[in-house]
C-alpha cells in the first residue's frame, strides 16, 4: 500500500474518529452511555432519558426531561400520506425494508438541512424517536389489512408502542422491560451502522437520510438481523439435549452460531447478561417460554466449545426471548432494535457535525492495469 498503513479486513482496531459517548471495555464486560454503567441506566433511568443523556451529554433536568416528554408525545403521529405509501408495501415484505423506506420518507416532509440551527437539530431528534415506533406498528397492522391504530397520549413511550402492536394495552411489567430493552440497545459505539450513520452524516445530508442508511445496515444477519434469527435457531435445535450435537455441526461447517460472538467482548456481554435477566422476570410472571431451556443449554455447551476462543453471547442472543415473551411478533424483533438504536445513530450525528470531516477512506487496487479495449467480434 502506497500510503504505508496495512489493510485491516473489516476495520478491526482501526479508530475511524474519536467519541464521547459511549466506552466499552470488551475484557471486563463493560459498557457505559456518557460514563454511565449500562446496569444502573438500565435498572433506573428510562429510554426517553437515557436519548436525552446520548444526544446530549448530560442528564436532562426535571424540566428538560418533561419538555422532551411532552415534545415526543406530540409528534408520535404520522402523516396519513406515509401510511398510505405504507398500504402500497407488499405485505410480505420485511418490516426492516418498510422501516428503512418510511424513514427515508421523513426526508420528503422535513429535510431543509438546516442542520447548523439546534432547533432544526432538536425537531429531527423529537420528530425520529417520535415516529419510528409508530411506523414500526403501522406496518404491521397495515400488512394484516388493518388501519393502523392512532398512538394513545395517556400512555408512555415504551408502553404507547407495545399497545399500538398489541392493541391492548400493555401490563406495566411488560411496559418497564421493554423500556429497559431499548436502554440496552441504544448506542454500542462503532458498530456497522452506527458508522454507516456516520459516514451518511458526514456528507452533510439530513437526518432522515443518515437514520434510513443506518437502519437498511442494521438489517444484516450479522449484524441487528441476528436476534431473528436466534429463535429460528432455537427452535431448529429444538430441546436441550440437542444443543451440544448442533454445536458441533456448526463449528465443523464453520457456520456461524447467531446471537454469538462479537468484535468487542471476549466475554458475555453485558447487555446480554441483564437481558436475560429481563427474560427470567418475564418468565416468573407470565410463563416460561421451552426455548429458554435450549438457549441456556446452548450457552452451556458453547462456554467449552468457544469460549477458549473468547466467543460469548451476545446481546442479540436473549432479546428475541424477551420481544416474544411481551407479544412482538419475530420478524419485529430487528426494527425494535432499531427504534431503540436511533438514539445513538442520532448522537452520533450530532457528534459527527461537530467535528466533521468527510469519511473518504482509500483501498489497495487489486484489478488489471493497461488493458487495450478490442471490438466485440475480435473478443473470444
Ligand atoms: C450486533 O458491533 C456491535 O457493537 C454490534 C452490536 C451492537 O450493539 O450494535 O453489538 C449488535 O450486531 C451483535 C452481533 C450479532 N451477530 C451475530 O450474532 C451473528 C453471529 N456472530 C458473528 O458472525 C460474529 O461473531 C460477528 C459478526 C458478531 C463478529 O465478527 P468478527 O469480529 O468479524 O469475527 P469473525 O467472524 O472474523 O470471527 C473470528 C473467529 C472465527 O474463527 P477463526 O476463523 O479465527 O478460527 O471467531 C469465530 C470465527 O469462525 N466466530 C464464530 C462466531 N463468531 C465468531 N464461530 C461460531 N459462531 C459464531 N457466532
Amino acid at each position: 500500500d502506497r500510503s504505508g498503513i496495512s489493510f485491516r479486513p473489516g476495520l478491526e482496531g482501526v479508530p475511524v474518529t474519536q467519541s464521547a459517548i459511549c466506552d466499552i471495555d470488551g475484557m471486563q464486560g463493560r459498557l457505559a452511555y456518557r460514563g454511565y454503567p449500562i446496569a444502573e441506566l438500565s435498572a433506573h433511568s428510562s429510554f426517553l432519558e437515557t436519548t436525552y443523556l446520548l444526544i446530549w451529554g448530560d442528564l436532562p433536568s426535571p424540566q428538560q426531561l418533561r419538555d422532551f416528554e411532552a415534545e415526543v408525545q406530540m409528534h408520535r403521529r404520522v402523516s396519513f400520506r406515509v401510511r398510505d405509501m405504507m398500504k402500497c408495501f407488499p405485505a410480505s415484505g420485511h418490516p426492516m425494508d418498510a422501516l428503512q423506506s418510511s424513514a427515508a420518507s421523513l426526508g420528503l416532509f422535513y429535510s431543509r438541512r438546516a442542520i447548523d440551527d439546534p432547533k432544526y437539530v432538536y425537531n429531527a431528534v423529537v420528530r425520529l424517536i417520535a415516529k419510528i415506533p409508530t411506523m414500526v406498528a403501522a406496518f404491521k397492522l397495515i400488512r394484516k389489512g388493518q388501519d393502523p391504530i392512532q398512538p394513545r397520549d395517556d400512555l408512555a413511550y415504551s408502553a404507547n408502542f407495545l399497545y399500538m402492536l398489541t392493541e391492548r394495552e400493555p401490563d406495566p411489567l411488560a411496559a418497564r422491560v421493554l423500556d429497559r430493552c431499548l436502554i440496552l440497545h441504544a448506542e454500542h459505539s462503532l458498530n456497522a451502522s452506527t458508522f454507516s450513520a456516520r459516514v451518511t452524516a458526514s456528507t452533510l445530508t439530513d437526518p432522515y437520510a443518515v437514520v434510513a442508511s443506518a437502519v437498511g445496515t442494521l438489517a444484516g444477519p450479522l449484524h441487528g438481523g441476528a436476534n431473528e434469527d436466534v429463535l429460528a435457531m432455537l427452535e431448529e435445535i429444538g430441546s436441550p439435549e440437542h444443543a451440544g450435537d448442533y454445536l458441533d455441526e456448526a463449528i465443523a461447517s464453520k457456520r456461524k452460531v447467531m446471537g454469538f460472538g462479537h468484535r468487542e467482548y471476549r466475554v458475555k456481554d453485558p447487555r446480554a447478561v441483564i437481558l436475560q435477566g429481563l427474560a427470567e422476570e418475564l418468565f416468573a410472571r407470565f410463563g416460561t417460554d421451552e426455548m429458554y431451556d435450549v438457549a441456556k443449554a446452548l450457552e452451556a455447551a458453547a462456554a467449552t466449545r468457544l469460549g477458549p476462543k473468547g466467543i460469548y453471547p451476545n446481546v442479540d442472543f436473549y432479546s428475541g426471548l424477551v420481544y416474544r415473551k411481551l407479544g412482538i411478533p419475530r420478524d419485529l424483533f430487528t426494527p425494535v432494535f432499531a427504534i431503540s438504536r436511533v438514539a445513538g445513530w442520532l448522537a452520533h450525528w450530532r457528534e459527527q457535525l461537530g467535528a466533521n470531516r468527510i469519511f473518504r477512506p482509500s483501498q489497495i487496487y487489486t484489478g488489471a492495469q493497461n488493458r487495450t479495449w478490442i471490438p466485440s467480434d475480435e473478443r473470444v
